[in-house]
């Protein structure tokens, strides 16, 4: 059994839809299992600088289907040095504040990770993301909202491509992640998708592209994942153009659209699950651990190998692509 008696609770990096909805379950379970719950606005900028708020049920109510997050937030270099995070460390011990729960990507977590190891401080993270690239997990909160709001987008510009026989670039989020661009791909019926997990050749992909045209499509769309490894929608776009100038090449970047919203019921469950298992490592003395799901069940991934890198591209989703898209 543990001896923590608080739980101090912020979001941290891109914000992502349900991260609300985890900010609410860690509250109202940490207090229906006797914690003292604090809000830490702003991330760990918001710690170091003390913009800390107790929590009742209340502060929680009316957001479960709000994106962004209440309790607003930052990317923040300071908590990079040690300096830094031992004025994080003051500022929790004077309001007593003995666990944290951390919602957030992989910059996030790492700073958690090196805080935690520091100061023998028990935190437990929660994947929050709209890029779905922590390892250990098969979705983080924000991954489907965003993906949803993606297939919207590309179904909305299928009408002006087919009305125009264009060819489309579309650029997602994902920084160094094709999960975005594959699964919106597949969900939205999209010629190809373009990540920086598998290497593109330019040719391939313009032979693909003018096979559909010649068969019957009269238009054709690409998505692209944001990454200097693809050169984003802009580069692949020229690259075509110099090489194919008949084709009449349009780009669209989606950008920060896609981390808003309400969050689906996928996401919703999801950090409502996640935040409660939160509060239940806290009182199981977990530490450094990232609260994943796997098969529909609640996991605990060490800090370690969530922050690892190592998701992998599912093969057979892409070969499912590209045997759709003839
Ligand atoms: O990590 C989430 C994310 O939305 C990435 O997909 C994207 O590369 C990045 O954040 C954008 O960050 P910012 O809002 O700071 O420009």
């Amino acid at each position: 059994m543990s001896n923590i008696k608080s739980i101090g609770i912020l979001t941290s990096g891109g914000d992502a839809p349900g991260m609300n909805a985890a900010i609410r379950a860690v509250t109202r379970a940490g207090i229906s299992s006797g914690f003292k719950v604090f809000g830490i606005y702003r991330g760990y900028k918001g710690l170091i600088s003390d913009e800390i708020e107790e929590f009742s049920t209340q502060n929680v109510s009316n957001i479960i289907q709000r994106g962004g997050t209440i309790l607003k937030t930052a990317r923040c270099k300071e908590f990079e040095t040690p300096e830094g995070r031992q004025c994080a460390y003051d500022v929790l011990k004077r309001h007593g504040i003995d666990s944290l729960c951390v919602i957030g990507g992989d910059g996030s977590l790492t700073g958690a990770r090196i805080f935690a190891n520091e100061f023998q401080f028990p935190i437990v993270g929660l994947p929050g993301t709209i890029d779905n690239d922590l390892y250990g997990t098969d979705w983080t909160i924000g991954y489907d909202t965003a993906l949803n709001t993606i297939m919207e987008c590309v179904d909305k510009i299928r009408d002006t491509a087919t009305s125009h026989e264009r060819l489309f670039f579309i650029e997602v989020m994902g920084r160094n992640a094709g999960f975005l661009a594959l699964n919106s791909a597949i969900a939205a019926g999209a010629e190809a998708a373009i990540i920086p997990e598998i290497s593109t050749d330019v040719d391939q992909l313009a032979e693909l592209i003018k096979n559909g045209f010649r068969k019957s499509k009269n238009s054709s769309i690409v998505l692209v994942a944001e990454s200097p490894v693809t050169g984003g929608a802009m580069g692949l776009a020229q690259r075509v153009k110099d090489e194919y100038p008949n084709y009449d090449v349009r780009v669209s970047i989606l950008g920060h659209l896609q981390r808003g919203g309400s969050p689906t019921a996928l996401d919703r469950i999801l950090a409502s699950r996640m935040g409660a298992a939160a509060v239940d490592a806290l009182l199981d003395d977990q530490r450094n651990v990232m609260i994943g799901i796997r098969n529909d069940e609640i996991v605990y991934v060490p800090f370690v190998k969530a922050i690892q890198n190592e998701k992998t591209v599912n093969r057979e989703k892409l070969n499912t692509l590209r045997r759709l898209s003839i």
